[in-house]
């Protein structure tokens, strides 16, 4: 039982390829601090690859009794060149060791996610382009509001996700120092060169205080963090084509290899791939749940608990890595279907507000006086079953007599959709404006 509650190597073996990279780099410090021969670290090197080459080629029978990737790596080494493997731990604990391998992994698991991030905004900007005077009814509390285009919709999230890759990339910025060489917990005796450790694996310096390198995992927690509002924008996505597919709307086909079929209804074909990305934000935020609260009790410096940081991390990255990929194959493959769209302009009155700023801009009436005629006139409207364009001007003048007929150029909804030209707003003009300014944006992020 204390072999199956302490062991890691199940999950940790993931983390192979880093654990072999930094103890390469610490072995080759150590030659260089005179602390092992260059006999020795060269063995140690070309052990390190055959581990590497066993493990790549799927020959290497991990064991739990030697609980973890490290034991692992070390015991192989141990069994391949003999004596000098013992040397590679001088100068290290298991304690940084775990810090730098996982940091290696997040840093690198952020790298690969704004890779991802970045192909979807491309999508995003395809679509976009296509789309950006497709005339619909923009909405607030999923209620008609104002005409807007589907460009200036998708442009929307263009944003949100533009705001994830900035945040990674704060992310990795704040984590990119070296924990290696602070030891158990409070460093070693050995003449170490932490600078040298720390170049060599890309970091920008080593980290300042060897308790806080072996107990920190704000580098995970970020990670999922950053992952968690990602979930967040994608499952809002996901909620929308799931709306946007159903056949009161229709307003959108999504690529068939993206959804099911039903096994009893024939007629269905449900988005699948799309509520499972607005499911999957709840093991997301879950993942991000488990850590804090393992890390939130825990005193100064390592303690074993931490080694359940890592099974969320893996699990936050692959999800989020295929919610991307699968919203990436989304957006470029769904098709709009257009006349559905602009229909939508003919219920609600989407272009009340015009109406209040005709009062407003041409009859000099204060603005809330004016959204109270409006209200009149709308209400006239409903009883007559007629969108706002098509009632007469006589009856528009017995709610306001001032109104004259150029009115109708302010209800127009081209018209309408034209005006909201502040930068920023959905004016097809603005929206073409807004794609130009983006690809610029993502080139140069
Ligand atoms: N498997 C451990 C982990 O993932 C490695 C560090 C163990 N350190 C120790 N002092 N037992 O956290």
């Amino acid at each position: 039982i204390m072999e199956k509650i302490n062991a890691s190597i199940d999950f940790d073996k993931k983390l192979y390829k880093y654990d072999i990279q930094g103890s390469k780099i610490h072995a080759n410090m150590l030659e260089k601090q005179q602390i092992i021969t260059k006999e020795e670290n060269n063995q140690i090197q070309q052990g390190l690859n055959e581990v590497e080459k066993l493990i790549d080629d799927n020959n290497f029978e991990f064991s739990k009794s030697l609980e973890d990737i490290h034991m692992n790596v070390e015991s192989k080494l141990k069994e391949l060149i003999g004596a000098p493997a013992g040397k590679l731990h001088t100068a290290r604990s298991r304690n940084d060791q775990v810090a730098l391998d996982f940091k290696l992994y997040v840093r690198n698991a952020i790298d690969s996610l704004v890779e991802l991030l970045q192909a979807l905004e491309n999508e995003i900007l395809i679509q976009a382009d296509k789309n950006y005077d497709v005339m619909l009814a923009g909405c607030t509390h999923l209620q008609v509001a104002q005409p807007t285009t589907f460009g200036h919709h998708l442009m929307a999230y263009f944003e949100m996700i533009l705001r994830d890759i900035k945040r990674l990339k704060n992310a990795r910025s704040l984590m990119n120092e070296c924990p290696l060489g602070a030891a158990a917990l409070c460093g070693t005796p050995f003449p170490i060169d932490r600078f040298y450790t720390a170049k060599n694996l890309d970091f920008d310096c080593p980290t300042r205080n060897s308790l806080d390198s072996v107990s920190d995992r704000d580098f995970a927690l970020e990670l999922m963090s950053c992952i968690s509002i990602i979930a967040v924008h994608l499952s809002r996505f996901a909620e929308e084509c799931i709306i946007w597919v159903s056949k009161p709307y229709n307003y959108i086909k999504l690529p068939e290899q993206y959804t099911s079929g039903s096994s009893i209804m024939p007629q269905k074909k449900n988005p699948d791939a799309s509520e499972l990305i607005r499911g999957k934000s709840g093991r997301i935020f879950g993942n991000l749940q488990s850590l804090l609260v393992v890390m939130k009790g825990l005193p100064l410096a390592y303690q074993k608990d931490m080694q359940e940081d890592k099974e969320p991390v893996f699990d936050s990255v692959e999800n989020i890595t295929l919610c991307i990929q699968a919203t990436s194959d989304i957006i470029k493959g769904m098709v709009t279907n257009k006349e559905n769209m602009l229909k939508t302009l003919n219920f609600g009155f989407p272009n009340a507000t015009d109406l209040a700023d005709y009062l407003v801009k041409e009859l000099n009436i204060p603005f809330r006086e004016a959204h109270h005629i409006t209200g009149t006139i709308v209400k006239l409207a409903e009883e007559k079953e007629l969108a706002l364009e098509k009632l007469d001007l006589r009856d528009m003048q017995t709610v306001c007599k001032d109104i004259k007929s150029n009115v109708f150029e302010f209800i127009n909804m081209k018209n309408s959709l034209n005006s909201r030209k502040s930068y920023g707003g959905t004016a097809p003009e603005c929206v073409k404006k807004a794609i130009l300014e983006a690809k610029e944006i993502i080139k140069k992020i």
